[in-house]
């Protein structure tokens, strides 16, 4: 097989060389393509076609509904692991052994406090804030109180940045959802593991004590761990692209985590639920929402159908859908909205409009009516994705800077009015 790649020009060819994945995924470099042909470049709106860089992360197959960290299945991490240690896999490549998840962890701890003044920019914000602009905020904040973090000059410097966001973050998660409810900041518990401690911070009520709740602490470890990371998602772009100027990793991924609070990408959890509940208050009229996503003079879509990359199930739907059957039957809970969205989800597979274009349930799809069974409120959902997509955002800014990547600057087809002589103001 051929290594190379032939462009032919204006009857001029170019060659340009094939580079071939460890998951025999093929790519054009077209790293000389502007040099060797005078200027030209290639275009593609939503890079649908572009690889934006070499990684050894994540690994998915959008057809065959595929999806690796690190070469292990999300299917056996989300059985078997906790979330840190896929955390620590997804950053440093490798499962832990107990001594060093043990340490990590230990390093996390000791890190899991936020400077009190944090708490002076948390009351500033009305009540009213959506979650996710206020743990943007305080992220980027995080800077100021951590001058030392911004400059990674060094491995021993990025592990101290690593370790401290992830000691920090989950405080400002729960702190954000606190702060929205009225409740006191309730902080960490070092005897607790990471997620337990999410929990308790979350939703310790401060006149008694916390009793963790072992169906909860496992739908909570195994939703993150499925969030954990997605290769080259609009979120990790944004963190990537946000971090190869060398800003600091706390602001990169506060950039994350503006891009994910879009509903087409992260916000689409928060939007299937209100869909959801629009359809139960509509009688449970799934056909009508069906046309309304068919008729393309309706901005409406199907939330939590489609998906960039994978044009069949996505796996994590299916993980999740089975997980929201355990989990409110564990808690004894009997959601409609869950029929609906079964029913939705029915319909749609049998859909020709969704058939053709391959639209099949995605992450979103399912994850909310587990965090609403947790007790989670439905403007939170996105900071729930935004905490399990922390690690896999941590590992794709390492693995960018380790790299050395340059700085991220596409170009573009300028399309606009060529040159022309300023006109007087008389004269217009
Ligand atoms: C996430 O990229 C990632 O990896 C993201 C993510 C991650 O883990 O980081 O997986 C998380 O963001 C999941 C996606 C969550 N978003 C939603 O559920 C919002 C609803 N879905 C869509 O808006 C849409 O499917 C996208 C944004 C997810 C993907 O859009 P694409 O790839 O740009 O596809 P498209 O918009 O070009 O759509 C192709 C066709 C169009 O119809 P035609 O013009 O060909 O006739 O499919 C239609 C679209 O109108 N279509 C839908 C639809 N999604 C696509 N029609 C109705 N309902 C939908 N949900």
């Amino acid at each position: 097989m051929s290594d190379k790649a032939i462009l032919e020009i204006n009857g001029e060819k170019h060659e340009l060389p094939l580079v071939k994945g460890t998951e025999n995924e093929l790519a054009i470099d077209i790293k000389s393509l502007r040099s060797s042909t005078g200027g030209v470049i290639t275009i593609d709106p939503g890079y649908k076609n572009t690889g934006s860089c070499e990684s050894a992360i994540t690994f998915l197959n959008g057809e065959k509904g595929i999806l690796r960290y690190r070469g292990y299945s999300i299917e056996e991490l989300a059985e078997k692991a906790d979330f840190l240690e896929v955390a620590y896999l997804l950053i440093f490549g490798e499962l832990p052994t107990e001594q060093q998840l043990d340490k990590f962890h230990s390093d996390i701890k000791s890190h899991a406090l936020v400077d009190e003044d944090v708490k002076k920019i948390l009351d500033a914000f009305p009540k009213a804030a959506h979650p996710m602009g206020v743990l943007s905020s305080l992220t980027s904040a995080l800077t100021a109180f951590n001058p030392s973090s911004v400059d990674v000059s060094s491995e021993e410097d990025m592990y101290n940045a690593i370790v401290r966001i992830l000691g920090k973050f989950p405080v400002l998660v729960a702190w954000t959802m606190r702060k929205k409810q009225g409740l006191p900041l309730e902080y960490g518990d070092d005897s607790l593991g990471y997620v337990e401690n999410v929990l308790k911070m979350m939703f310790k009520n401060p006149n008694n004590p916390y009793v963790q709740n072992p169906i909860l602490v496992d739908a909570l470890n195994k939703l993150l761990i499925l969030h954990a990371d997605h290769e080259q998602n609009c979120s990790t772009s944004t963190v990537r692209i946000t971090g190869s100027s060398h800003a600091g990793l706390f602001v990169s991924l506060s950039a994350g985590i503006s891009a994910l609070w879009g509903p087409l990408h992260g916000g689409a959890n928060q939007a299937v639920l209100e869909m959801l509940e629009a359809i139960k208050a509509d009688g449970g009229d799934t056909k009508k929402y069906m046309a309304k996503a068919k008729d393309k003079e309706d901005p409406f879509r199907l939330m939590g159908f489609g998906h960039r990359v994978y044009k069949n199930f996505d796996p994590r739907a299916r993980i999740i859908k089975k997980a929201a059957d355990e989990v409110l039957g564990d808690l004894g809970i009997d959601d409609p909205v869950l029929d609906i969205a079964k029913g939705l989800e029915k319909e749609a597979l049998e859909d020709q409009y969704f058939v053709d274009r391959k639209l099949y349930p995605n992450v979103d799809f399912y994850s909310g009516i587990i965090y609403r069974a947790m007790g989670i409120p439905v403007e939170m959902f996105t900071v729930m994705f935004a905490l399990g997509r922390l690690p896999g955002w941590i590992a794709q800014w390492r693995e960018m800077r380790m790299k050395k990547e340059p700085i991220g600057r596409p170009r573009q087809l300028y399309v606009g009015e060529t040159y022309r002589p300023f006109k007087p103001l008389s004269k217009r």
